[in-house]
């Protein structure tokens, strides 16, 4: 059993072309100081028509492998965070492993919505911790403006796409001179949580099948397919639980916020990511926000701004990060890094 977890490359990529909020003034009765005033998002990036989001991963999953130091064939296994896959089946993970020419090593996707980074690094704890000689690629991935319903002017505005990658281990695995995105970052501690109960309702987006309608050959596409969501209840519970879960995690570990360099909450919305920056007391300076240039991404959301923050010199070496997500299901969790 290993007790030394860690993320030794990072990688993300956001697609080329931008949607700004005057863009979408044309699709829906919106405007920009709606948007900005109530989300904080500017504009986002949306995938190219034919453009997957197995094919999103592809370039952040390079980008993470190369500043780890690994070849694709040197892994052991892909973890695929993801709530808008490719397919259902095969899953996402087993169609990028096929892209990155590998074969015969563990792939699977996770859906834990906009959570799913955070399930996936406790996923990817669990195999460490059996098998210390993992190398293992979590993805985290979303396609949303595919799944998004252009006439609704209350979630479309919220959402769009992108891909982070991390490469994991239980080695040192960073060049002497550590590149920007190679750190090997210490997994100090991982928790996450569901609430179904609660969470049912509020967020839905589903593929064909829905409290038991069943689409036949030919069906036309119902609006179920597209994203619904009560967004007053995902703020309600979403400012709860991601400081509840960070304090819990926080206790476990012996530390207090005092601790923490820098706090990079899941990019849902500003007023989310400025209320748990307040609740947990932690100086807003030392809150990373990028929500106005990508919008919601979901699960992509951390492992992107994780790579932005190191960009700005936001993150440094020997800085404690606390990341925290909230999303469909309900789900959260939240994970300490060690830079
Ligand atoms: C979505 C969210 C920004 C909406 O803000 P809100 O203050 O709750 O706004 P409401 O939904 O109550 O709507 C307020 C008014 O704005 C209107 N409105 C909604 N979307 C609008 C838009 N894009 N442009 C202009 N007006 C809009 C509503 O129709 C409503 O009008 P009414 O008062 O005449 O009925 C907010 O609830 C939120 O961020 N929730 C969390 C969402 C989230 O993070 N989801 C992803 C899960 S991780």
């Amino acid at each position: 059993m290993t007790n030394r977890i860690y993320l030794n490359g990072f990688g993300y990529y956001a697609p080329a072309e931008i949607l700004t909020n005057s863009d979408l003034q044309k699709l829906v009765d919106t405007n920009e100081e709606w948007i900005v005033s109530r989300t904080g998002i500017v504009e986002r990036h949306m995938a190219a028509p034919g453009e997957t989001n197995s094919d999103m991963a592809v370039h952040a999953a390079y980008m993470a492998l190369e500043a780890a130091g690994l070849e694709p064939s040197e892994l052991t296994a892909i973890l695929y965070a993801t709530a808008t896959p490719d397919s259902l089946v095969p899953s996402t993970a087993a169609t990028v492993q096929m892209k990155l020419g590998i074969h015969r090593v563990m792939a699977m996707d996770i859906n834990a919505a906009c959570s799913g980074f955070i399930y996936g690094l406790q996923v990817a704890q669990g195999l460490l911790a059996a098998d210390p000689g993992h190398n293992i690629l979590l993805l985290a991935t979303e396609l949303l403006t595919g799944k998004v319903n252009w006439q609704d002017r209350a979630t479309c505005v919220l959402f769009g796409d992108g891909s982070g990658a991390v490469v994991m281990s239980a080695e040192k695995r960073a060049p002497q001179q550590p590149a920007l995105f190679s750190n090997d970052v210490l997994l100090e501690g991982v928790m996450s949580s569901a609430d179904g109960t609660s969470g049912g309702e509020a967020l839905r987006m589903t593929d064909g099948e829905s409290n038991g309608r069943r689409y036949r050959v030919g069906d036309k596409i119902g609006d179920d397919y597209f994203i619904r969501m009560n967004g007053r209840e995902i703020y309600k519970h979403a400012v709860r639980n991601m400081p509840e879960i960070c304090n819990k995690l926080m206790d476990s570990l012996g530390y207090t916020i005092r601790d923490i360099d820098a706090l990079i909450p899941h990019q849902a919305n500003i007023r989310i990511v400025e209320a748990v920056g307040e609740r947990l007391n932690m100086p807003p300076e030392k809150v990373f926000i990028n929500i106005q240039k990508y919008g919601n991404t979901s699960c992509a959301s951390i492992p992107m701004a994780l790579c932005e923050a190191l960009e700005q010199n936001f993150i440094r070496p020997g800085m404690r990060v606390l990341i925290t997500a909230f999303g469909g299901g309900f789900t959260w969790g939240a994970a300490v890094l060690k830079f």
